[in-house]
């Protein structure tokens, strides 16, 4: 398996060295599976002499599965906690950086944009709101960009966010964003194992993400969002993602259900790691 990732990197710049190896495993078994592959070394020529066969293993490496409000709990923690304390913190400048990261197809980002247009109102041409969301796969963020969700991807939206789906998309099966909101977000190609990473940010959401990588990339991770965030800002992890308890000098509970976090003021001591405070 080194030998295949060492090629995938070589030919694509991609490095999944990163991921849990038991994770690697069972996606890799997939598509050697799929494509009658003995090893991995079978796979590995397959991808020299079949290029195209790139996208279904990035599609099996990079599971993006995602919904709009997805976990309603978290959504309505950000919307009755998190944004009112980021805009009154703000108030002066009016200026908020949001970073979402492993946006997948956008329905994160793009719920987040939402809260802040009801939230804000017409106040919100007076506010630059900076929502930048990112993925490692270009094919999700086509898609995102697109804009246009079939009914999967409001699958489990609460009650309470429900009026908003009617007020922001186009009728089903078909739904197409409102422009105004689709504006509000940009796009980029970013791969967390390896690219620098924004800075100055008062929001970052990696949720469902951190759980392809092993110990010592989440922790590096860890650090990174740290020099990222401005004094105050929050970090949202996945359900199912929880800061270890060592992190605990530099990241403060916010609401420990939800999992989200506030940077302890201090600044970190700065890693050797490239991606510390340097911008996208
Ligand atoms: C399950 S989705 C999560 C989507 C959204 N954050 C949510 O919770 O609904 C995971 C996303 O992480 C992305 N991802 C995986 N590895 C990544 C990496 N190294 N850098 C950036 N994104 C990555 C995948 O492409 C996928 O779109």
């Amino acid at each position: 398996m080194q030998a295949l990732l060492k090629q995938i990197h070589q030919e694509r710049g991609l490095s999944f060295s990163a991921y849990k190896p038991s994770f690697l495993e069972r996606r890799f078994a997939a598509r050697m599976r799929a494509r009658d592959c003995a090893d991995y070394a079978a796979y590995g020529q397959l991808l020299r002499r079949e290029p195209e066969e790139y996208t279904q293993l990035l599609n099996a490496l990079t599971i993006n599965l995602t919904h709009f409000f997805r976990d309603a709990s978290t959504f309505q923690a950000i919307e009755e906690r998190i944004l009112p304390a980021l805009l009154h913190t703000r108030a002066a400048e009016r200026r908020l950086r949001i970073w979402s990261a492993g946006c997948a197809t956008g329905e994160e980002p793009y719920s987040i944009a939402i809260l802040l247009a009801e939230r804000l109102g017409p106040a919100l041409a007076h506010w630059q709101l900076d929502i930048l969301a990112t993925d490692v796969e270009p094919a999700t963020l086509e898609q995102a960009r697109a804009g246009t969700y079939n009914d999967f991807s409001f699958k489990n939206v609460a009650p309470r966010y429900q009026p908003w789906v009617e007020r922001y998309f186009t009728p089903a099966p078909q739904r197409q964003l409102d422009h105004k909101i689709r504006a509000m977000v940009s796009f980029q190609h970013h791969d967390l194992a390896q690219d620098p990473l924004p800075n100055n940010l008062d929001l970052i959401l990696c949720r469902n993400v951190l759980i392809y990588f092993d110990r010592q990339q989440q922790h590096r991770l860890y650090q990174a969002f740290h020099s990222a965030l401005l004094p105050e800002g929050f970090l949202i992890l996945g359900k199912t993602e929880m800061l270890p308890l060592s992190w605990g000098q530099h990241f403060a509970a916010f609401d420990m259900r939800e999992h989200i976090y506030t940077r302890v003021a201090h600044t970190l001591q700065q890693s050797p790691s490239p991606i510390a405070g340097r911008s996208l």
